[in-house]
């Protein structure tokens, strides 16, 4: 027997990821064009043969991070003799990567967002030290067309990109200028990707895109092209069969149009969670963010939502401290939580960021005073989760049972608005949605009984 094809070990290969879903998603396609090279996932960065940091701009602490990881990187570099190769990637990479390779010479290779299907070819170009080590071109047309399609799903949840890039120009905000323009994937490559993920036992899909619901992308002409939104695309994934559940992120208070409200009351795999950023109650701060609606315009797309699916969970993304916000600002976007109550969310104390129009605004706030208005927020949030989580106890609830729990003989999965949810009932489970019964909950997770499982739909 020939075994020459096997012979060869594979290479160990471990990808550290920052920040969003999409870089969660990004990395997991880095994953798929490496792996016909023999590149193999190992535990930790030691036994790596290729290394790759996808980064996160959108914070100064985030990007902060990724020197500090290259420090410790580079001293396993040396240990190994050089073995290892150091990949950059994602925002940080777009962002700076010139000043990258400068400040860090053990780092190998740069490369943005829109060139991950080209790292076979620079991992080839790095070993044999010719050509460029940087690669920050924008085309995402030849990104979504160059890497593969179908893809290996890894459980019963998956993430699937659909749009990239966001032309919105929020001032706070690198993602313009990191990802570039909103650019949306076709529908047809998009349905490829969906109905692969089904046949592999995917039951949620996750719709990715750095501003989601701007989505339109063109559809074949037999299904009523040119070009569809985001409601008429979830339609048509619900179809699909297998798949029980669609999400979306992150989505923009702009685009939330009329037939993607509508989509939420008549498509019932679309789960009631809308995660819908809106960063501040205040309409002076919310103009002077370039975000295009006033709070009051936010509470009528809420209400329309609400309308539409009754019961909806509501996410959202907030900002304090951003330059000029006043205290009375800061009570407008405490109010904005009060009267909307949320299931939850993300707040963050405003980051400068190079580069960006509010870097450059008067009225920057103090450390001490963004770190006070972030705790009242965050105590506010938390309150509202605890509560809405405790709401559920007495029902019963729909949960997609996505692992092993940490107490022997429990599984844990996610409820329809993206709670936690432990349980015990047994591993054949996994992959399945069981009806629970909600017996107990925290700020963080529900606990559960197993009532019944539900097989998929064919
Ligand atoms: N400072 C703080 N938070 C930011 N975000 C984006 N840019 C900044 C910044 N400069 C937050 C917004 C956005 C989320 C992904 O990150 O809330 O919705
Ligand atoms: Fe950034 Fe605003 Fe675009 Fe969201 S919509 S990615 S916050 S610029």
């Amino acid at each position: 027997m020939n075994s020459t094809d096997t012979a060869k070990p594979p290479k160990g290969l471990f990808i550290k990821t920052y920040g969003c879903q999409m870089n969660v998603y990004d990395s997991e396609r880095m994953r798929d064009v490496l792996r016909p090279l023999g590149y193999a996932p190992v535990d930790g960065p030691e036994q790596a043969d290729l290394v790759v940091l996808n980064t996160c701009h959108i914070r100064e602490k985030a990007t902060e991070k990724v020197y500090s990881e290259l420090g410790q990187l580079k001293r396993m570099k040396e240990a190994s003799g050089g073995r290892m190769t150091i990949a950059v990637a994602g925002c940080v990479a777009q962002a700076e990567g010139e000043e990258l390779i400068r400040r860090q010479p053990a780092v190998d290779l740069v490369l943005g967002p829109q060139a991950y299907h080209k790292l076979p070819e620079m991992i080839a170009r790095a070993s044999r030290a010719v050509g460029d080590r940087l690669e920050t071109e924008f085309d995402t047309l030849e990104k979504f067309d160059a890497l593969p399609k179908a893809r290996a799903a890894d459980g019963p949840t998956a993430f699937l990109s659909v749009q990239e890039g966001c032309d919105k120009f929020c001032t706070f905000c690198v993602v313009p200028y990191t990802r570039g323009a909103e650019l949306s994937r076709s529908v047809e490559d998009i349905v490829v990707e969906a109905r692969s993920l089904a046949s592999q036992g995917v039951r949620e899909i996750s719709l990715l895109g750095q501003n989601v619901n701007a989505f339109h992308g063109a559809a074949p002409a037999i299904e009523g092209g040119p070009d569809w939104d985001l409601g008429q695309l979830c339609r048509h994934i619900a179809k699909i069969g297998g798949i029980d559940r669609i999400r979306y992120t992150t989505s923009h208070p702009r685009d939330m149009d009329d037939d993607l409200i509508a989509a939420h009351g008549d498509t019932p795999e679309m789960m009631p969670f809308l995660h819908l950023p809106v960063q501040s109650g205040s309409d002076r701060i919310l103009k002077a963010m370039n975000r295009g609606h006033t709070a009051a315009e936010f509470h009528d797309i809420i209400a329309k939502v609400r309308t539409a699916r009754p019961g909806i969970a509501l996410a959202s993304d907030f900002i304090v401290g951003f330059p000029g916000e006043t205290d009375a600002d800061f009570e407008a976007t405490m109010d904005l939580v009060r009267q909307t109550g949320f299931a939850t969310a993300y707040s963050f104390k405003y980051s400068r960021r190079p580069g960006t129009p509010a870097a450059e605004m008067f009225g920057q706030v103090p450390e001490d005073v963004k770190n006070a208005r972030l705790q009242a927020l965050q105590a506010l949030l938390r309150d509202q989760q605890t509560a809405f989580n405790a709401s559920q106890v007495g029902q019963t609830l729909d949960v997609l049972v996505t692992g092993k729990g940490r107490q022997p003989g429990q599984v844990h999965g996610r409820s329809p608005y993206q709670q936690a949810v432990h349980f015990n009932g047994p591993t054949e489970l996994i992959g399945q949605i069981a009806s629970v019964h909600v017996v107990d909950s925290s700020l963080n997770s529900l606990t559960g009984e197993f009532i019944s499982a539900r097989e998929a739909a064919a």
